[in-house]
């Protein structure tokens, strides 16, 4: 964790995209990028495609997902004419997990959502930053009251890697601008009451002035995390 207050002094004097290039720059080759195609993530795919910054762009496809999610990754890897890694989680995983705990089992249970999570998207993502030396996601803090805990640069103690959250200070609105502004591609959900995408089974539209993550596992009390991130 050598570069941790490096990284951190650089990001508080710099814009996200000079902060996105700095650390490209510092770990060439080691720098990855989870989209789960949601706002904040079409706004960084757009700074580095634009930009030609050196960051890998990855997915996990759980195998759920909406149909407007694909539409959207279809649209998105055409426009920037740059790949997007596919991850999807383990075959015979997938296979025991319906087999023991029924094809929508993540509804009876807060034991049986969080085992198909982590199947479905934890363990593929440890794959996917195998070998990273950073990782970027789209987290802002006004996602959640957790999510107002996290700093922008941390060492992941788990991950052995440097996670950087460049739009954690963002809000919504800046977003919605950056998106009108340079024509970014968006899920068409978000037009329909969606403000967090996840999983189809597992997210639906919200009310005005409902909580933006209500609608994700909305049938729960839990803490709306999915594992991808750790909850402190
Ligand atoms: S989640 O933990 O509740 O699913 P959320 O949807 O808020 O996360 O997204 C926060 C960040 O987690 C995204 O900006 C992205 O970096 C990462 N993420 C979440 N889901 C995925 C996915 N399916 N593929 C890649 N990254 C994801
Ligand atoms: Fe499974 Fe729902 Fe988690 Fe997606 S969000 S991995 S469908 S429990």
């Amino acid at each position: 964790m050598d570069y941790l207050s490096d990284i951190e002094a650089y990001a508080a004097a710099h814009p996200t995209e000079a902060l996105l290039r700095y650390v490209a720059e510092l770990f060439p080759g080691g720098v990855r990028f989870s989209s789960s195609l949601g706002e904040e993530d079409q706004v960084l795919t757009d700074m580095i495609a634009r930009g030609k910054i050196g960051i890998q762009i990855f997915t996990l496809d759980t195998g759920r997902l909406f149909y407007e999610t694909y539409e959207l990754l279809d649209k998105t890897t055409a426009r920037y004419r740059i790949p997007v890694d596919v991850f999807y989680p383990e075959a015979a995983a997938v296979e025991a997990l319906v087999r023991s705990r029924g094809i929508n089992g993540f509804y009876d249970s807060v034991d049986n959502r969080k085992a198909c999570c982590q199947v479905r998207k934890v363990e593929p993502l440890a794959r996917a930053l195998r070998g990273a030396r950073v990782w970027i996601t789209g987290i802002r803090a006004d996602q959640s009251a957790n999510r107002h805990e996290m700093p922008v640069v941390e060492w992941d103690e788990a991950r052995q890697l440097y996670k950087i959250n460049p739009l954690l200070h963002w809000t919504l609105p800046e977003v919605g601008a950056y998106i009108q502004r340079y024509n970014v591609p968006y899920n068409t959900l978000h037009d329909k009451g969606f403000i967090s995408i996840g999983c189809a089974p597992c997210t639906r539209a919200i009310e005005p002035g409902e909580d933006p993550r209500a609608g994700r596992w909305w049938w729960e009390n839990s803490q709306k995390e999915c594992g991808l991130h750790a909850v402190k």
